[in-house]
């Protein structure tokens, strides 16, 4: 009896089992699994702004149709999901553990968090895995290293820590590695030598420590191999060399020392070598020319010591060569650098060589004229080169850079410079150079840059270079030039440096000096101009820095300098000024430094604003100054009327008076920061305007290689237009590429329209260009400045982190700022048309930059007009646009009260709560201003200070409703938008 009821209960409990795993296998053999895996995927995603799985991941609808999914044809189970740049936020929940079928899993550039689930291992099948360009932390998780039918691995650009783990050798059929840009530790694992069919292997952009095992010769498939950027140290394994599939290899940037391995020759696939800064030394090996293919070569900034090898006119395809920054010399037998140019002429592609700061301590060879014309960068600056430049230089007549800067160079300039035509950037100075400025420098039409500072030119400064129109940096300093300054100069309206300095300069300062309204430095000290200071000096609205010391200039010291609302530096000392210090200084709100010591000024130092921090060296030397004592001078002595009054009124009296005066000024002086704060942030961003100076040549071949070959990997983001790509320029800077599909109707002028607008403007709240590139045919891109941190889109809508009301503000503040800068700030009004949270980037310092002028319009003389495309974006597009297509500065203002609407509630005007009826205008203007609270973004209130944070959301909140008025004429101007916003910072601040 026992036995039986013991078996029964046996087998009750075995069919139990049964049933329960027949029942699993029933699910996991149906694609109602993979549905309702896809549906709990679908419930962490916290935030999908576009809206694309929403009403499309239905559980009515199947599986197979839906949006980034792909079926198996047969068994229709899902092979491949795929969410690639829909701006996701989210998490991946476990179930993912239950598509068995999945092949291909990809959730790259969205804003995925946390860590992934562990259940990845459950995908058996997996054989690509991207989760880059995300904000997943931790660990990687050690479930991954079980997917042994892994082939490609992308986990770049997250936050994962820790170690890369050994059980990585487990995935031998692994052919992409891709581990770069996140903060991963400790040595490189041997294991990863197991991975015998590796072919991409990048672990660049991390803390790796150590040394590179010599095993990596054993990866024989090995095509790209990048560690690029770590604290790897040790020497460079000469066994890499070996791998004769290795095309590209990066290590610079790290630790590494000892010389570079003579096997380096055997790389007969090499075509790209990055060792620069690091610590090599020993000398170049010979055998580097027998790696033929080899076109990149960039060794600067190590230790690297004796001659410069003649044989790299064996490598043919050469294209870029860095060898700056290193310790080596010439062939010692000829003292020339003669055979190393003359072999160089074989190189027919090549396009750069920088050989600076080397003690080359030779000549010049005519030979140079024989270098290709291909070449458009030559850097010899600081080579302790001797003798004169020979005329064959003029060959070179694509050259765009020419460096021979700090050397020992005789003689006089050669005439043949002008040949060089497409010249932007010429480095003469501190040689020693005689005569005058050729004439024929005056043909430069591209010349952005001329640099003849500390040589020994003579004579008059030719008139001539007035013509040059392209011209942003003028140094003549500290050479001997004499008469007037050509009242040509006066005219370079785009000038941003002036530097004439420790010249004998005569004559007078001319009254149209303000012309220059771009111009951030001038210096003409150290000559023996005469004459008053103009009036018309107030009109430099952009400068930062102005010495006229040490000439001879008397009179009184203008009042237009309370103009110059940018000034730091003002150096007027030496001189016979008279008169009294005008107090329209004090309002100069970013002046640092002040020196009009040794003139014959008179009368009371001013003492407020920007004089506060001033002390007695400012001022030395002039007899009749009186005022505080910390400025070394006599008291003023108090004329008779106000010292009576004073004398009248009773000390009570005085001391509320005084406070309550100096409250005022306190106020006013904040009122006047942001305003000047405002104004400040004009058109004086001298970066910008540098970057424009020198819009760099950039050929397609480099973006090819910036961008990986254009590679999915590269890729950070797609829109109307095309495509955008992060990539590094041979010179280290990375960038972001933005590729316009030309396939795409309208994307052609769109690149034009963009093009042409942002070669006129710079702004510090602007994405700022570096170049743009074109074959005219099929290819046009346009390289910015890549921004570090991402969209206001994906902050507002991160998980991880929220901004405070005062960050908000400041972006709001700073897109406010270019907005005006665009609407007044130059000659034409310029019309973004495309305002929204994606367009908005904020780098590492978290200021906002303002991007995609891909719809920006100039308006002439016009205030608005009509276009019969609107591609703008619905829900900022401003209804009258939308309607009839007229694009005007209102529209601007529009979008940014949506704009900052959406910033201070975290909605979208396309949120699914905004049906017909309701707008998030009209949801926002019905809640005011008794009910902030209900739509303001909750993460922004909290316990403290609530009246203060309150009262500031509701103020803005107002300002956007006035920004989206119906009617267009009766919207706010951005003038008055900025305005406003600056003083609810104010207001805020002094409350909170
Ligand atoms: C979901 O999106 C896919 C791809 O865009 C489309 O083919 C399908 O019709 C959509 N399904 C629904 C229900 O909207
Ligand atoms: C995934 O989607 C992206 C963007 O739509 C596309 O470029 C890529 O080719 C897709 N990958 C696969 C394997 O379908």
């Amino acid at each position: 009896m026992e036995t039986t009821c013991f078996l029964t209960g046996v087998s009750i409990i075995l069919v139990y089992f049964a049933m329960n795993f027949l029942a699993i296998e029933a699910t996991t053999n149906n694609i109602n699994t993979d549905k309702s895996s896809l549906l709990a995927l679908k419930a962490h995603i916290t935030d999908d702004p576009r809206n694309l799985l929403g009403n499309n991941w239905t559980a009515s609808t199947s599986v197979c149709n839906w949006v980034g999914i792909t079926c198996d044809s047969q068994n229709k189970r899902v092979i491949v999901l795929n969410l690639t740049s829909m701006s996701l936020t989210g998490t991946i929940p476990p179930h993912i553990g239950n598509l068995s079928f999945l092949v291909h899993l990809s959730l790259r550039d969205n804003n995925f968090h946390g860590s992934p689930p562990t259940e990845l291992v459950q995908l058996r099948r997996l054989e690509i895995l991207n989760l880059g360009f995300n904000n997943f932390t931790g660990s990687i998780p050690s479930s991954l290293w079980q997917c042994r039918q892994l082939l490609r691995l992308f986990l770049g650009d997250n936050k994962f820590t820790g170690i890369i783990s050994t059980n990585i050798g487990n995935l031998s059929l692994l052919r992409g590695l891709h581990l770069y840009d996140n903060s991963l530790e400790g040595q490189i694992p041997r294991s990863v030598f197991n991975c015998t069919s590796l072919q991409k292997l990048d672990l660049s952009g991390n803390r790796l420590t150590g040394s590179v095992p010599s095993e990596i010769g054993n990866l024989q498939d090995l095509n790209w191999l990048s560690l690029t950027g770590n604290r790897l140290t040790g020497l460079i394994p000469s066994t890499v060399f070996n791998i004769s599939t290795l095309e590209v290899f990066g290590i610079a940037r790290n630790r590494l020392s000892g010389p570079i391995p003579s096997t380096i020759g055997l790389g007969v696939n090499l075509k790209y070598v990055f060792l620069w800064i690091n610590e090599l030394n020993g000398t170049i090996p010979d055998s580097i020319s027998n790696a033929s293919q080899l076109t990149v070569l960039d060794l600067t900034s190590n230790s690297l010591s004796g001659p410069v090898p003649t044989t790299f006119g064996n490598l043919r395809n050469l294209e870029y060569l860095s060898l700056d920054s290193n310790q080596l010399t010439a062939e010692s037998s000829t003292q020339e650098l003669m055979n190393f140019i003359s072999s160089l002429a074989n190189c027919k592609f090549v396009r750069v060589l920088h050989l600076g700061n080397n003690p080359l301590s030779s000549t010049l060879p005519v030979s140079i004229g024989n270098l290709s014309t291909t070449l458009q960068e030559f850097w010899v600056g600081g080579c302790k080169l001797k003798g004169s430049i020979p005329q064959e230089v003029g060959n070179l007549r694509n050259l765009t850079t020419l460096d021979l800067r700090y050397n020992e160079l005789t003689g006089s300039v050669p005439t043949a410079i002008g040949k060089m035509r497409m010249l932007q950037v010429l480095y003469l100075d501190g040689n020693q150079f005689q005569g005058s400025i050729p004439n024929e420098v005056c043909h430069l039409r591209n010349l952005g840059d001329l640099y003849l500072s500390g040589n020994k030119l003579s004579g008059p400064i030719s008139a001539c270079l007035g013509d040059i129109t392209s011209l942003r940096v003028l140094y003549l300093d500290s050479n001997s030039f004499t008469s007037t300054i050509p009242a040509s100069l006066w005219s370079l309206k785009d000038i941003l440096k002036l530097n004439l300095s420790t010249n004998s300069l005569s004559g007078h300062l001319p009254p149209d000096i303000g012309n220059l309204k771009v111009v951030s430095e001038v210096d003409l000290s150290g000559n023996e101009l005469s004459g008053d200071i103009p009036n018309g000096i107030g009109g430099l609205q952009s400068l930062i820095k102005f010495s006229i010391a040490h000439n001879r200039l008397e009179g009184p010291i203008p009042e237009s300098f309370g103009n110059l609302i940018s000034l730091e530096i003002l150096d007027l000392s030496s001189n016979n000024l008279s008169g009294s210090i005008p107090k329209s200084i004090e309002k100069l709100r970013y002046l640092k430094g002040i020196n009009v010591s040794f003139n014959r000024l008179e009368g009371e130092i001013p003492t407020g604003g920007s004089f506060s921090n001033l002390s007695a060296g400012s001022f030395l030397g002039n007899n009749k100054l009186c005022g505080a004592p910390r400025f070394q001078v006599p008291q003023c002595k108090t004329s008779s009327r106000r010292g009576s009054k004073s004398r009248s009124v009773s000390k009570p009296i005085i001391y509320i008076l005084s406070a309550i005066a100096s409250t005022i000024l306190v106020l006013s002086l904040i009122f006047l920061l942001f305003r000047c704060q405002k104004k400040k942030s004009k058109p004086l961003d001298k970066e910008n305007m540098q970057a424009l100076s020198t819009w760099r040549r950039i050929s397609y071949q480099e973006l090819e290689h910036a961008t990986n070959g254009f590679d999915e990997s590269s890729l950070v983001g797609t829109g109307g237009f095309g495509s955008v790509y992060k990539g590094k320029l041979f010179d280290g800077t990375t960038v972001a590429v933005k590729v316009f599909n030309l396939q795409v109707e309208r994307a052609l002028r769109s690149f034009d329209d963009e093009c042409e607008v942002m070669s006129k403007i710079r702004h510090r709240n602007l994405v700022k260009i570096i170049s743009s590139c074109s074959n005219n045919v099929d290819f046009k891109a346009l390289v910015l400045e890549y921004i570090a941190n991402g969209s206001l889109e994906k902050w507002l809508y991160s998980h991880n982190y929220c901004f405070d009301i005062l960050q908000r503000l400041n972006i709001m503040i700073d897109v406010a700022s270019a907005l005006e800068y665009l609407h007044h700030g130059y000659g034409t009004p310029i019309v973004h048309c495309d305002l929204k949270p994606n367009n908005i980037l904020l780098g590492e310092d978290m200021v906002a930059r303002v991007c995609d002028f891909g719809m920006a319009k100039l308006l002439g003389e016009e205030d608005s007009m009509a276009q019969t495309h609107t591609l703008a974006t619905i829900g900022y597009m401003a209804p009258e646009y939308g309607s009839v297509g007229i694009v005007s500065a209102r529209g601007d203002v529009y979008s940014f009260g949506i704009l900052m609407m959406e910033t201070f509630t975290r909605k979208k005007p396309t949120d699914n709560m905004f049906e017909e009826q309701l707008s998030l205008r009209c949801w926002i203007k019905d809640a005011l201003p008794h009910s902030v609270t209900e739509v303001a973004d909750v993460n922004l209130l909290g316990e403290e200070n609530l009246y203060a944070k309150k009262d500031c959301i509701l103020t803005i909140l107002q300002v956007a409703v006035d920004c989206t008025v119906e009617l267009p004429e009766s919207r706010l101007d951005i003038t008055d938008v900025l305005g406003a916003l600056s003083n609810i910072k104010t207001k805020f601040q002094l409350l909170h």
